[in-house]
């Protein structure tokens, strides 16, 4: 990939990006948690009906992720972030904190952080690490007593700071997309944005995704086997700048 000293990049990272630090994606094969799809647990819905069962869930992920290590994809974004600084802009889908864990520090997690929890009264996000299994340890509000939720952004409800992620994304030059299906708004949307922009795009994955006809260049192969080179090289490209 070749950046000028000019260019911003904007990266947006999906589920695939963590799936070989061995956390499961939610679509494709071993896409199913318990035999429920992530739209049964993962909605106002669900939690309405049965916040056991949605605790249960986050739990589950809390304990995948803490036992999980940052890949070579990981650290090679916080490297090139290293390089560019605040042309560096990372939007990820991904809950889990192995980009931060990688040095990442110009992230934004669009649909939450999943070692933060918030009252549903309140609604102030707080770091919690714990885990909710049982109906008899379901998390009440230190406060006001109120059941307190995962810090999450479910189906049906609006990703945060969306006004940041168009800010960013209209100053960007250079789109690059890592281990996302494309099928969920509005971050597959990301790319229609960046078309109309004219500015260049590039997916990473080892299978296309559903907007794949958006993408300038498709790069089929793993996060950890195409990142590491497509950044060193462009840090190859640029001797003058770096
Ligand atoms: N490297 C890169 N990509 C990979 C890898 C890998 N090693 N393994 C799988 N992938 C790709 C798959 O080909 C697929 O396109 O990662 C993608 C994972 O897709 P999804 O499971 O749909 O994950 P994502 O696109 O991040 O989901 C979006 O949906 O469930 C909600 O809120 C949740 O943030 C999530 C959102």
């Amino acid at each position: 990939m070749h950046l000028t000293p000019q260019d911003h990049l904007f990266v947006l990272t999906g589920a695939g990006i963590s799936a070989e630090s061995g956390l499961a994606t939610f679509r494709g094969s071993g896409g199913l948690w318990n035999g429920y799809r992530v739209e049964q647990v993962a909605t106002p819905e669900a939690w309405a009906a049965d916040p056991e069962l949605v605790w249960h869930f986050y739990s589950q992920r809390r304990r995948n992720a803490v036992s999980a290590d940052p890949n070579a994809a990981h650290l090679a974004l916080a490297k090139i972030e290293e390089q560019l600084g605040d042309r560096f802009y990372l939007c990820t889908q991904n809950v889990d904190d192995l980009h931060e864990r990688a040095g990442s520090a110009r992230i934004h997690h669009m649909h939450g952080s999943l070692f933060q929890s918030r009252c549903t009264r309140c609604n102030q996000p707080f770091p919690d690490k714990a885990l909710y299994e049982t109906a008899a340890t379901l998390p009440l509000c230190d406060r006001c007593r109120a059941p307190v939720r995962p810090h999450i952004v479910w189906f049906g409800e609006i990703p945060l700071d969306m006004d940041t992620i168009y800010r960013k994304l209209d100053r960007a030059t250079v789109l690059l997309v890592v281990g996302t299906s494309g099928s969920v708004y509005p971050a597959a949307g990301f790319v229609h944005i960046a078309n109309q922009r004219r500015i260049h795009t590039v997916y990473v994955g080892p299978e296309e995704p559903l907007n794949r006809e958006a993408f300038d260049e498709i790069l089929l192969g793993t996060a950890t086997e195409v990142l590491p080179s497509l950044l060193r090289e462009d840090h190859s490209n640029l001797p003058h700048y770096f």
